[in-house]
């Protein structure tokens, strides 16, 4: 059934106008549109039910029955595009400027939060205005989409730029506690310190070159004939056996001793010497707390006119003095090897206990430090030089042993260890 169209516009005006007498909202009529006023759960309870179909009546009424709504009902589907236009666009303002409001007077985040959700939640404010707009003509839909994009992003803007302002405090707080001096100097690259066998080493360096001896270098892979033969100990000299050796391909050794630095020093500088030659030395021992593969040792040489254990004594005294920093006692005991005659064991009276006896020197009151002897004819001889006219004494001193007496360390291990931890304590 339709009525003439001017009927229909009357029933509109009476329609509307006897909703707004209902104190109505535009709410009524448009749940009565799309029949949602129908499908109202229970659980709205009684009262609402009751105003409902109360109103419904009312509005029956005002249509002149059944009929007459559902003429309304057609005609306003005509009207019903604009009029949703306005009210979508009157309901997107409304929340817009409930928002802000709501934003500007927000004193927390958690406030700014709720106004965001209710704003711009999947389930509330401008989201759900968004659905509405499938049911619009396209360029109300374009009118209404650019409404919603602006309010959206007002919106976010104005959250935004109040959590600028609440964070503000906060960063200002930190700006003040948390600073930076750059006109500081920069701190550098760490500064590490020398290794104390280096230390020891170059200690020992100074000394001996004091006293006139030269300080010679050698190289780590060496001929067999140096290590072994020039030092008077042929092949099948049982005193190959003493060292544990690396042999190499080609029948070079990683040197085991630092002493055939002597037979290199006495070819090429010639009596009268007087040489040093730290550096390091390898066996093939398996590692323990008192035996490493690799190790440093100090070799000592000097060749002159009439040198005897005399002289030998005076310099490994001064040596030791030098080292312990206080006058020690030595004495000499005797021992072998093949390239010195005598050949000695020198001892130092024990530091800790100073004779009498204690765990360090093995309650003897001495402790081994110092083999050394005069050089023997032979290896001199091998090396160029007249025994009739020249001799001298040699010692090799343990720089390993003694970085470990000096400064109390327990396992040679950790000197080679690379762990700073234990080499920052020096
Ligand atoms: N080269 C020997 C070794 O490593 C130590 C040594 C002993 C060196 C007596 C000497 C010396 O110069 O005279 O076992």
């Amino acid at each position: 059934m339709s009525l003439p169209l001017v009927g229909q516009a009357i029933a509109f005006c009476r329609l509307s106008a006897g909703v707004r007498e209902l104190g109505g909202t535009r709410q009524v009529l448009t749940r009565f549109r799309s029949g949602e006023a129908e499908k109202e759960s229970p659980a709205s309870g009684r009262d609402r039910r009751n105003r409902l179909s109360h109103q419904r009546k009312v509005v029956q009424n005002l249509c002149g029955g059944a009929d007459g709504l559902q003429d309304y009902l057609d005609f306003s589907r005509h009207c019903y595009n604009g009029a949703s236009t306005t009210m979508l666009d009157e309901s997107i303002q409304e929340l817009l400027s409930r928002s802000l409001g709501r934003i500007a007077s927000a004193n927390s985040l958690e406030e700014l939060e709720a106004v965001r959700v209710d704003a711009l939640g999947r389930k509330a404010g401008l989201t759900q205005f968004s659905k509405e707009m499938g049911k619009l003509a396209p360029e109300e839909r374009k009118h209404i989409g650019q409404l919603l994009n602006s309010a959206r992003q007002q919106i976010e803007e104005a959250l935004e730029s109040k959590k600028q302002y609440f964070a503000e405090p906060d960063l200002r707080a930190r700006l003040g506690a948390e600073w930076v001096d750059l006109t500081l100097p920069a701190p550098g690259p760490r500064r590490g310190h020398l290794h104390p066998i280096t230390r020891i080493q170059r200690e020992l360096e100074d000394l001996f070159v004091s006293m006139g001896f030269a300080v010679l270098d050698g190289p780590e892979v060496e001929t067999e004939y140096y290590n072994f033969d020039a030092l008077n100990i042929p092949a099948e000299h049982p005193a190959r056996d003493m060292q544990d050796t690396f042999w190499l391909d080609g029948g070079n050794v990683l040197r085991t001793h630092t002493s055939p630095v002597q037979v290199r020093g006495m070819e090429r500088l010639g009596p009268p010497l007087r040489m040093i030659a730290p550096g390091r030395a390898f066996r093939n021992e398996s590692v323990d707390a008192s035996h490493e593969h690799t190790f440093y040792q100090l070799e000592g040489m000097m060749v002159d006119r009439e040198v005897s254990v005399a002289h030998l004594l005076f310099f490994m005294k001064t040596l030791l003095t030098a080292i312990f920093k206080r006058e020690v006692t030595v004495r000499l005991r005797p021992g072998y090897f093949p390239f010195v005659e005598p050949a000695f064991e020198l001892d130092i009276q024990c530091l800790i206990c100073g004779g009498p006896g204690c765990p360090v020197c093995k309650q003897s009151g001495w402790v081994e430090l110092l083999p050394c002897g005069l050089v023997n004819p032979n290896v001199l001889r091998m090396s160029g030089i007249d025994p009739e006219e020249w001799n001298g004494f040699a010692f090799g001193l343990g720089l390993t042993r003694l970085a470990m007496m000096r400064y109390g360390i327990d396992d040679i291990r950790l000197l080679q260890g690379g762990d700073l931890r234990f080499l920052e304590q020096f």
